[in-house]
């Protein structure tokens, strides 16, 4: 079976074309082209300008996954999949109408069954795309796991039964944790996306400098609160530039005291998540979970307690359709080439069972 991942929730415009055949996952293109340079200038995404980016690339991006999953050999030539899956939310309603309505038609000019895709739940399962994990099935063993899906729009804790089936535990009350690492460098004036910046000068920086506040650590929820810590580094910083202290080490030091709070919160809910619900794995995405220091403390951590721990590898991270269209096999059930009329974008789509 052959899938069409279409991706256009925020400012990457995404296709790629899958084939599973007995189970096993291959990855025939996975085309993303990112809008970041004309973003940049803003300091973040501005929607409508994504919206007609999108609304530019689609097609092309589109042609280059089909031409590229050609290439291996001619009889392997994906004229047309037998599957269409795309991201109907959550995300920004212009850039979702985009790969919506472009899927509805193909759909319609092909023939080809659609099937409407929640984003976190690509992220979520995102790691199934790694090398390692090729296989579709073997997945029993994972189950009850803790999800935790941070990226620049959410920050969501998930108590996965299965796969589809999924109750939301805990999210931010506030900001986003990518949108967290996204303001700070602003504020530190070092460009966006914020996340890799940020983590890179935290390599070189002492994270026991500061002693930022870890928001609702204690608290009994599993919800979080990032715009309190962020607000901390713009008081030290103001601080450090009235008082002539700032430095690069400074800078430095503030980046890696800033990422070890934000790690510390979401690792402590996380674990405190599995105890409560006896989970045998956590399952991190979205495209936070590029952070090095995260994965590495939830590693240790899940080590500790004796659970299984999964994550996408880096090219996985960010916004792809390759998770898209995987997904989309998971939901091959609801596809459909008649009611795909009734499909709408859903900026606020929530992952519920
Ligand atoms: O999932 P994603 O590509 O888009 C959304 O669905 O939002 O996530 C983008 C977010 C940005 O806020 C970016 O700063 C953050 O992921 N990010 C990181 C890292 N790499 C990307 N945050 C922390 N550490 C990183 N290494
Ligand atoms: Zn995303």
């Amino acid at each position: 079976m052959k899938i069409l991942g279409i991706e256009t929730s925020c400012d990457e415009c995404a296709a790629s074309l899958i084939a599973i055949h007995d189970l096993r996952l291959a990855i025939l293109s996975n085309v993303v082209s990112s809008q970041i340079d004309i973003h940049k200038k803003y300091g973040g995404i501005v929607p409508e300008v994504a919206a007609r980016q999108h609304v530019q690339t689609m097609i092309p991006v589109i042609q280059e996954a089909l031409d590229l999953s050609q290439k291996p050999s001619i009889e392997s030539r994906v004229l047309k999949p037998d599957l269409i899956a795309v991201t109907q939310g959550p995300g920004l309603i212009t850039s979702l109408q985009v790969g919506l309505q472009t899927a509805k038609t193909l759909s319609y000019v092909w023939g080809v069954p659609l099937v409407g895709v929640n984003h976190l739940e690509a992220h979520l399962w995102s790691f199934l795309l790694n090398q390692e994990n090729k296989e579709t099935k073997k997945q029993e063993n994972k189950f009850p796991a803790i999800g935790l899906i941070v990226s620049g729009g959410h920050t969501e804790l998930v108590l996965v039964k299965k796969v589809g089936k999924y109750k939301s535990i805990g999210r931010t009350r506030d900001d986003a944790v990518g949108e967290a690492f996204d303001k700070v460098a602003k504020l530190l004036g070092l460009g966006f996306p914020g996340g890799p910046i940020i983590s890179h000068y935290a390599k070189n920086g002492d994270s026991e400098k500061i002693n930022f506040p870890r928001p609702m650590i204690e608290s009994d929820d599993f919800d979080f609160s990032f715009s309190g810590i962020k607000t901390a580094v713009k008081y030290h910083l103001q601080n450090m530039i009235s008082t002539g202290l700032l430095s690069q080490r400074m800078i430095n030091d503030i980046c890696a005291s800033f990422q070890k709070a934000v790690v510390d919160v979401l690792v402590s809910k996380t674990i405190r998540a599995v105890r409560q619900y006896k989970a045998k794995s956590v399952i991190l995405g979205g495209g936070v979970s590029a952070n090095e220091c995260l994965i590495e403390d939830l590693r240790l951590k899940t080590k500790d307690l004796g659970v299984e721990f999964y994550y996408p590898s880096k090219e996985f991270t960010q916004d792809n359709a390759a998770m898209v269209a995987l997904v989309g096999y998971f939901k091959q059930k609801n596809a459909s080439k008649k009611n795909w009329q009734k499909l709408t974008a859903e900026p606020n789509l929530k992952l519920i069972d």
